[in-house]
């Protein structure tokens, strides 16, 4: 799996050893209380080694699932870059709807670490061929939607067009 850098960022595949870090991370209420319709903060290891199994089991040329850490290889969230899960009833419009998700500890909030990791990814998948990203934020994640803002998205209205429940919904194309 591809490893991406940026100037303070490593950009990684999750591994079993990374346990600890996930179980603290989204155990956490603050990380997940935006996440979906019914967000339910993670409880055990053997919850969080089977999500890495699902992460490291994403396997496709522009999707992927990153851990991010900082150079010196300090874990600090995580980065996502999939197609978005579509609300019960709505169609689906094909391979455009792909999302980018972050989630970071929060001792590594306020440092620009979300947006950078974010940049990098973009300019990555976009010279793949990635045709455009959505960010789906809940109507009150202000810290999400002005990582939206720092990328350049362009802000789409709301929509519950995903994950069951109202969103802001962001947009950015290549170039
Ligand atoms: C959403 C989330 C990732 C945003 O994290 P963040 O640290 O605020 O976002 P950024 O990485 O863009 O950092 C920007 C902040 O770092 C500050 N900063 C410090 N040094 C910086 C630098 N070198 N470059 C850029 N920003 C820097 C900015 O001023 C800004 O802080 P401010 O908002 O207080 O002005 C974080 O709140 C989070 O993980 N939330 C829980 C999970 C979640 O809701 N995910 C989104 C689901 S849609």
């Amino acid at each position: 799996m591809r490893i991406i850098t940026s100037d303070r960022l490593v950009l990684r595949p999750w591994r079993d050893d990374d346990a600890d870090f996930l179980l603290d991370l989204e155990s956490r209420w603050e990380v997940v209380r935006f996440l979906g319709a019914h967000p339910t903060p993670m409880r055990t290891r053997e919850e969080a080694l089977a999500s890495i199994a699902r992460r490291r089991a994403v396997d496709h040329p522009i999707h992927r699932i990153w851990a991010i850490t900082t150079a010196a290889h300090v874990l600090v969230g995580n980065l996502l870059l999939k197609p978005i899960a579509v609300t019960a009833g709505e169609p689906t419009v094909g391979p455009d709807e792909v999302e980018i998700g972050w989630h970071l500890h929060p001792g590594a909030w306020g440092h620009g670490y979300a947006t950078e990791a974010a940049e990098a990814v973009l300019a990555d998948a976009f010279s793949r061929g990635l045709p455009k990203v959505l960010a789906v934020t809940d109507p009150d994640n202000q810290a999400s939607q002005a990582v939206c803002r720092r990328l350049g998205m362009t802000g789409l209205g709301r929509t519950t067009r995903y994950y069951d429940a109202p969103h802001e919904l962001f947009e950015k194309l290549p170039g």
